[in-house]
């Protein structure tokens, strides 16, 4: 899967370092060449033996290790030879480091000279309250925002014996999180066409100071928006307020209300292949808002609402021959029913009925249960899957029914 790939591994300093002889030996057995980066504390839980045998090459550590000629400038080479950079585990230690653009080892160093249009892996593992503190979210948003992805870590038992959320993911997680990100897009029917995806919540002012709005947290479009990228599309991403990096190689258009969101997308209609509208755009919108801040009187209060534009709608009856159409539904258990009408009503290709449940499906959360509903009657249950994963079995489906 990975042949020919150069891959730098880059281990810090915390116990799930044990674990990375095993993500070197995915790696290479999928014909990938590695390169270990290790801290001087990762080495005290993994040792340099083991790493240089599976990965068959030495492992570098400090930045004036070279004893051969012609290597003192190794960590720039590095930086040109790898098609991929991966840090598991990235300690807090680590991501610090990182996130301020230290640079006194060679794991750091290879991070600023690794080719920008390369992609960056990094999994986090440390205890959980260390992980959820300010400092380490906020190094994170920003590796995040320079476009690293952040491969969460998982929920489990530590090394304290307390349990929660810190372990590192199992090698075969980050394996296949990697080699996701280096699936070649010339396979993809998407590579080289055009997608508008419309992510996240809409927001309809009530006043200055307050709107109407809903839970979505934007992750399923911006997931959607990711992977057509990654499959070699031109992606718009039309998004209302979320707190998300925009996804490597999308253009993002940030918008509020419903209004907005149509304004913006509008424009991106004539010129795409494909619309996916992922966004939760409210339906309605306060007829009148007001400025500055309502007061607050003894007597109760009306806000009379109007019907916002479809923007999905619009485009999916409006659309040229060829373009694709295709919607998402939120519906409680039993509301697929809800889904089809959606699907026939505004004239899409395909719909996702999403069920709602409250706790792994629908808002805000890591996960989501789909059920593909193509206009041709076909019906594909997807199981309970991260929401990445979720988008490319969307993904997968809206390739069958893409015009070549
Ligand atoms: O953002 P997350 O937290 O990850 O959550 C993801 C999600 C639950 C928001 C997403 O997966 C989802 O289901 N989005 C659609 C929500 C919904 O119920 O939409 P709807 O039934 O109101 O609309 C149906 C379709 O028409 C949707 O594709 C919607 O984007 C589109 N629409 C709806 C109204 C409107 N005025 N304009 C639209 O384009």
């Amino acid at each position: 899967m990975l042949t020919g790939r150069n891959i730098l591994l880059g281990i810090s300093g915390g116990i799930a370092a044990y674990k990375t002889p095993q993500l070197v030996r995915l790696l290479k057995k999928s014909g990938a060449d590695v390169q270990v980066l290790a801290t001087t504390s990762a080495l005290k839980f993994v040792s340099e033996l083991s790493l240089a045998t599976v990965s068959n090459r030495p492992v570098l550590t400090g930045i004036f290790t070279a004893d051969t000629e012609g290597e003192y400038t190794r960590h720039i080479s590095l930086g040109e030879w790898a098609d991929a950079f991966v840090i598991a585990p990235a300690t807090a230690n680590t991501l610090a480091r990182l996130a301020t653009g230290l640079c006194d080892d060679m794991l750091s160093l290879c991070f600023l000279t690794l080719r920008p249009d390369k992609p960056v892996l990094i999994a986090p593992a440390m205890d959980g309250h260390m992980y959820n503190s300010l400092s380490v979210q906020r190094n994170l948003s920003t590796l995040a925002e320079e476009g690293c992805r952040i491969l969460e870590p998982e929920s489990g038992s530590l090394a304290s014996g307390q349990c929660g959320l810190g372990r590192m993911p199992e090698p075969e997680t980050i394996f296949e999180a990697l080699a996701g990100m280096l699936a070649t897009p010339e396979k993809s029917a998407l590579n080289g066409k055009t997608v508008v995806v419309t992510a996240g919540p809409t927001r309809e002012k009530i006043d200055g100071v307050r709107f109407l709005s809903n839970y979505s947290s934007g992750k399923m479009g911006f997931a959607i928006a990711a992977d057509a990228a990654r499959r070699g599309a031109v992606v718009r991403l039309v998004t209302g307020p979320v707190n998300l990096p925009t996804p490597p190689g999308v253009e993002r258009i940030d918008v509020e209300s419903a209004e907005q969101m149509l304004a913006a997308a509008r424009p991106l209609f004539d010129d795409c292949d494909l619309f996916i509208g992922a966004a939760a755009v409210a339906d309605y919108r306060p007829e009148a808002s007001v400025e500055g801040k309502i007061k607050k009187k003894d007597a109760e209060m009306e806000i009379r609402l109007v019907r916002n534009p479809d923007i999905l709608a619009e485009f999916a009856t409006n659309r040229k021959p060829g373009q694709l159409a295709v919607g998402f539904a939120l519906e409680t258990a039993g509301g697929i029913d809800y889904a089809r009408k959606k699907l026939t009503d505004k004239q899409l290709d395909l719909i996702a009925f999403n069920i709602y449940n409250g706790h792994t499906s629908g808002f805000e959360v890591d996960t989501n249960v789909l059920t593909l509903l193509g206009r041709d009657g076909s019906v594909t249950e997807l199981p309970l899957l991260s929401k990445e994963k979720a988008a490319a079995k969307l993904l997968d489906a809206v390739e069958t029914i893409l015009p070549r």
